[in-house]
Parts: structure tokens; C-alpha cells; sequence
């Protein structure tokens, strides 16, 4: 059984994908063992709660300072000695012992294809006002490994979505939820709970 930790910081849909698909068998032999959020009024607590998954926060304001707030999101995941930590729409650049500590065992959904629309302070909705601006006319969405950069880990899976003519921020982002990040990311996660996936070089290799 593949335990699972998710990291959230807002309205948690990627989360609820996940329980769902715990739920009705699309990703197999992965228990969700805890959600962790740095908000403490992030709808996704409720969405776990309501699951009947432990859900905690570790809030920055909460604490004296970042090296403080570091070590309680640490401590907070090594509690639960999850196999795998699953970033749906966590909005924090993790500390670095966190990376290092769970090489390979960390996951994450962002909004475009990379290496497209990624990096340094572009996340959320900000990746879909750049698409825009931009005018491209495919983008979507990639489930990577989280490494020591920012989105510049190996890439598992990605799918496309069209971007159409009218499109606001808003819709598009709505979008590439349903159309891609919904499906990914939790084929991800069953593709590595059944043993699938494995890096080599720093590339993916799925069987
Ligand atoms: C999602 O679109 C996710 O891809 C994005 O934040 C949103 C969270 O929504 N993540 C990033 O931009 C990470 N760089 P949700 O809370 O409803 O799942």
C-alpha cells in the first residue's frame, strides 16, 4: 500500500480528485494518510475532513521565522513516514532538506506543459494570464518530481488542452483542470503506487 501525504494551499480540486479516485478504483493501493496545508481556512481541509482524512496546517504567520516554518512542514510529513508526497496546488517553495530528504518521492500538478508557462512566481492563475498574453494556442498541464530547482524535475505525465478564442484567466484555468490536471494527476500516483515508474538519468520511465 502506497501512503500518500498532500500538500495543499487553497481550494484543493486536485485533492478531491485524488480522494476520488482512491475511492472508486482508479488509483489502486494508496492510502491517503494526511493533508497538510499552509492555510489554515484552505477549503481542501474541509474536502479531507470530510473524507475522514487527518488534515493539519502549518502556517508561516504562525511561526517565528522561515527556518521555523521549514521544520514544522518536516516534521509534519516525517510523522506519517509517507512513501510518496503529493503537491496538489501547494503553493510554497519546499524547503530544500524536504527535497533532499525525499528524492524521487515528491510529486507535483502544474498548470502548463512544461517547459512552458513555469518557474519563479509563475503558478495559479498567473500561468494562465501568461498563456494568454502570449497567444499560444495548446497549452495544459504535466505531473513531474520535484528536485532542487523550480519545475525542472522529471517529467511523468502531460496532456494537452486547446486554448480557445473568448478564453479569460478564469476559464481556461477551469480548463486544464478538468481536461488534464483532474486525469493526471491521478494517474500519476496510481502508475507509481503499482510500482510503474522509475527515474533514470533524470528522465521517466513508465512499464
Ligand atoms: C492548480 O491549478 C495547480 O495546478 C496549481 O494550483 C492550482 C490549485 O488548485 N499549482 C501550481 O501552479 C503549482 N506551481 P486546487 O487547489 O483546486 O487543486
Amino acid at each position: 500500500m502506497l501512503r500518500i501525504a498532500v500538500m495543499v494551499s487553497g481550494g484543493g480540486t486536485n485533492l478531491q480528485a485524488i480522494i476520488d479516485a482512491v475511492s472508486d478504483g482508479r488509483i489502486s493501493n494508496t492510502e491517503i494518510v494526511r493533508v497538510i496545508s499552509n492555510k489554515a481556512e484552505a477549503k481542501a481541509l474541509e474536502r479531507a475532513k470530510k473524507a475522514g482524512i487527518e488534515a493539519i496546517s502549518v502556517v508561516r504567520k504562525e511561526c517565528a521565522d522561515t527556518e521555523e516554518f521549514n521544520s514544522r512542514l518536516l516534521a509534519a510529513i516525517d510523522e506519517v513516514s509517507p512513501d510518496l508526497v503529493v503537491l496538489a496546488g501547494f503553493l510554497v517553495v519546499l524547503p530544500p532538506e524536504l527535497v533532499n530528504r525525499y528524492q524521487n518521492r515528491i510529486i507535483n500538478i502544474h498548470p502548463s506543459l512544461i517547459p512552458s508557462f513555469c518557474g519563479k512566481g509563475c503558478y495559479g492563475l498567473k500561468v494562465h494570464e501568461e498563456v494568454l498574453k502570449r497567444g499560444v494556442k495548446i497549452t495544459g498541464a504535466t505531473v513531474h518530481f520535484v528536485d532542487e530547482g523550480c519545475d525542472s524535475g522529471p517529467i511523468i505525465l502531460q496532456k494537452a488542452v486547446e486554448v480557445r478564442d473568448g478564453d479569460s484567466a478564469e476559464l481556461l484555468q477551469r480548463r486544464v483542470m478538468e481536461e488534464a490536471e483532474w486525469k493526471i494527476l491521478p494517474h500519476a500516483i496510481d502508475l507509481i503506487a503499482n510500482g510503474r515508474v522509475s527515474v533514470v538519468d533524470r528522465k521517466v520511465e513508465i512499464r
